[in-house]
């Protein structure tokens, strides 16, 4: 079994990649994860470039990614009340062609970190919203992470609640991507 992180946060020391961390490590034991790290490479998406011979090599790269994995998990920022616009993008590629996307079907769970009390509430709705139209199978609800520059203590979640939650959360994507692996 195989998880595909999406983090949609570009920078080192991203809060969101710590939480990506933070929600592997959780994943039970005999689940893989991969975090895909070329979303910084990934063309704007256009039609024109979706076409076997032009294709882009990172593009192609992302749609094997998630046709691979078992299940999708979205680490988002909030950027402006949405999610950024990277992390957007990545679906959109992934999404397509649309009726046949490597997406279409696939568990998928929405985390988020901001540095504001707020936790990326607005962004981990879009992430839901955008995955479900995508055609994921997306767990209805999330973790999220506010005050995100102090939240984390060794590489974990100093709050044992939400912490907790994260466990369940990830725990709760893995069962759900193994039953439909047992299924196909
Ligand atoms: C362009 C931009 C817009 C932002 N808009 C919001 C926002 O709407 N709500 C919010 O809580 N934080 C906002 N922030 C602050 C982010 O929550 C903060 O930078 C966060 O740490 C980003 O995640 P990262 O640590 O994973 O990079 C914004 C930051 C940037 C750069």
């Amino acid at each position: 079994m195989n998880v595909l992180v999406l983090v949609g946060s570009l920078r080192a020391g991203s809060t969101n990649r710590r939480l990506a961390d933070a929600a592997v490590a959780h994943l039970p034991a005999g689940v893989d994860a991969t975090v895909f790290e070329h979303l910084a490479e990934l063309p704007h998406y256009s039609e024109e470039l979706d076409h076997d011979d032009v294709l882009p090599s990172v593009a192609r790269d992302l749609r094997e990614a998630v046709a691979d994995a078992d299940a999708l998990l979205l680490v988002t920022p909030e950027y402006n009340g949405s999610m950024p616009s990277a992390l957007k993008n990545a679906v959109d590629w992934a999404s397509r062609p649309r009726g046949a996307s490597a997406v279409s079907g696939v568990p998928a769970a929405v985390l988020g970190a901001s540095g504001s009390p707020r936790a990326a509430q607005w962004a981990r709705e879009e992430g839901v919203k955008v995955l479900r139209v995508a055609g994921a199978d997306v767990l209805d609800d999330t973790v999220g992470v506010g005050a995100a520059f102090q939240a984390f203590e060794d590489g974990r979640l100093s709050d044992t609640a939400l912490d907790a939650a994260l466990r369940d959360l990830v725990t709760r994507l893995a069962t759900h991507a193994s039953r439909r692996h047992e299924a196909a």
